[in-house]
């Protein structure tokens, strides 16, 4: 059974590059990293209509599920496997199906909200804020929606003035305070190098941890 011994948080607003900090500085970890995106926690709101989940401003705290997200962080940290949600931004709902998760040395929870919810980020071990200009962010945000979510043009501007804008400035820039670690993105190859070989200690250690216990619990129950 492995119990996790390093939980990473990564936040910072949409498009500011959270997902490559995250595999960046996990990428030699290998098999011991599970990615938790805090996406997959947004409410499941398949009561409501198509024409009404498009409205719905996915960027405040209260569209998410904080209760399954906390019961489940907690399970991994206890090595019980969980049944993640999954997210689909096509239908702006949660997907019928759910992923089986085991746990592992390193879970990156990763996300607008990753540093949002008091709970949530005393179970994190590391808090990271990706900075991005906001500039960068809304032109990365247009491709992405526009070509890979197949979203209007106009839809996206609207949406981002509307909510994505006001919410990020309410609510998650200030989560910053929450970081232990605020990395600007971009090349900034010290702090991934920095990082990287913290994590890779981190996962060295537990290892030989969890081993140990396995080989008294092996050894124990021989015997009895
Ligand atoms: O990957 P990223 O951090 O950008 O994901 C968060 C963003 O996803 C939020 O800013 C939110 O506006 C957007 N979102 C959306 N439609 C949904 C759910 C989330 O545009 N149905």
């Amino acid at each position: 059974m492995t119990i996790p011994s390093f939980v990473i948080g990564i936040a910072g607003g949409t498009g500011a590059g959270k997902t490559t900090v995250a595999r960046l500085i996990t990428e030699n970890v290998g098999d011991s990293v599970t990615r938790i995106p805090v996406d997959n926690y947004y409410k499941d709101l398949s009561h409501l209509p198509i024409e009404e989940r498009e409205t719905v401003n996915y960027d405040h705290p209260s569209a998410f599920e904080w209760s399954l997200l906390r019961t489940q962080l907690e399970n991994l940290l206890e090595g019980r496997s969980i049944e993640m949600p999954e997210y689909d931004f096509t239908a702006h709902n949660r997907k019928s199906d759910r992923t089986i998760v085991e746990p592992t040395d390193v879970i990156v929870l990763e996300g607008i909200f990753a540093l949002y919810d008091e709970k949530v980020t005393e179970m994190l071990d590391l808090r990271l804020y990706v900075e991005t200009d906001a500039d960068v962010r809304i032109l990365r945000r247009i491709q992405r929606d526009v070509i890979d979510r197949g979203r209007k043009l106009e839809g996206v501007m609207q949406q981002y003035l509307d909510t994505v804008k006001p919410m990020h400035e309410q609510f998650i820039e200030p989560t910053k305070s929450h970081a232990d670690l605020i990395i600007p993105e971009g090349a900034n190859s010290v702090a991934v190098n920095l990082l990287e070989e913290k994590i890779r200690t981190e996962v060295e250690g537990n290892s030989s941890r969890n081993w140990e216990r396995d080989s008294i619990e092996n050894e124990l129950t021989g015997t009895l």
